[in-house]
């Protein structure tokens, strides 16, 4: 039975490892963008290994939830201070950091019923409106979010290594 729950210190190898293997399977190999092999390498260290995973699932204004499943992390939502380059936007608004449900696992609702939680969060805690980065061509994420409310307010570009994504700023409220 697959359950959502809070992330602990413990799960940052999982955490580390579900999410560098979806981001090379969604964005290298399912929408084949084609990043310089060390700007790939140089982002997948800083941002999907355990250590700092770790820091920001020890960071107190950091929330991480897991889908787990008899041990197994099938999908994880991270929410965190926003820095987005919006003028609207204030770091004491909240950002969707990432939502990240491995391929095996997409298509069964896990990403809406962690997308859920993760919203109930920001709006019991955080004030101001709720923002999201989301690539310019992954309509599939896109349309979730359009779902729940989610519009674009802006667009800009995230470094992966020197690689520049381009990306659309959603805003919520
Ligand atoms: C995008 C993602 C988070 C969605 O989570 P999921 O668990 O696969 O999706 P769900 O089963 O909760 O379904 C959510 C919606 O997506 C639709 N959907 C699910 N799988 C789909 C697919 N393969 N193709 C098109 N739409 C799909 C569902 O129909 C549903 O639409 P609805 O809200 O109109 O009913 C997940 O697929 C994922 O992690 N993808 C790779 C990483 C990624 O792109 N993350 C977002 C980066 S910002």
């Amino acid at each position: 039975m697959t359950i959502l729950r809070p992330a602990t210190p413990d799960d940052a190898p999982q955490l580390a490892a579900l999410g560098k293997r979806t981001f090379v399977q969604t964005f290298v190999e399912g929408f084949g963008i084609p990043y310089p092999p060390e700007d790939l390498a140089a982002y997948l260290a800083t941002a999907f290994e355990p250590g700092p995973v770790l820091e920001t699932l020890l960071d107190p204004k950091e929330m991480w939830w897991a889908a787990e499943d008899q041990g197994r992390i099938l999908a994880f939502a991270h929410v965190g201070s926003a820095r987005l380059p919006h003028p609207d936007l204030t770091p004491e608004h909240s950002e969707l950091k990432r939502l990240y449900v491995d391929r095996d696992a997409q298509g069964l609702g896990l990403g809406r019923a962690l997308l859920e939680t993760a919203l109930e969060w920001m709006d019991a805690h955080t004030t101001g409106p709720e923002w999201i980065g989301v690539w310019s061509g992954n309509l599939k994420a896109q349309r979730l979010y359009a779902h729940y409310g989610f519009e674009k307010a802006g667009e800009y570009d995230y470094p992966v290594g020197r690689w520049l994504d381009h990306e659309f700023i959603l805003r919520r409220g």
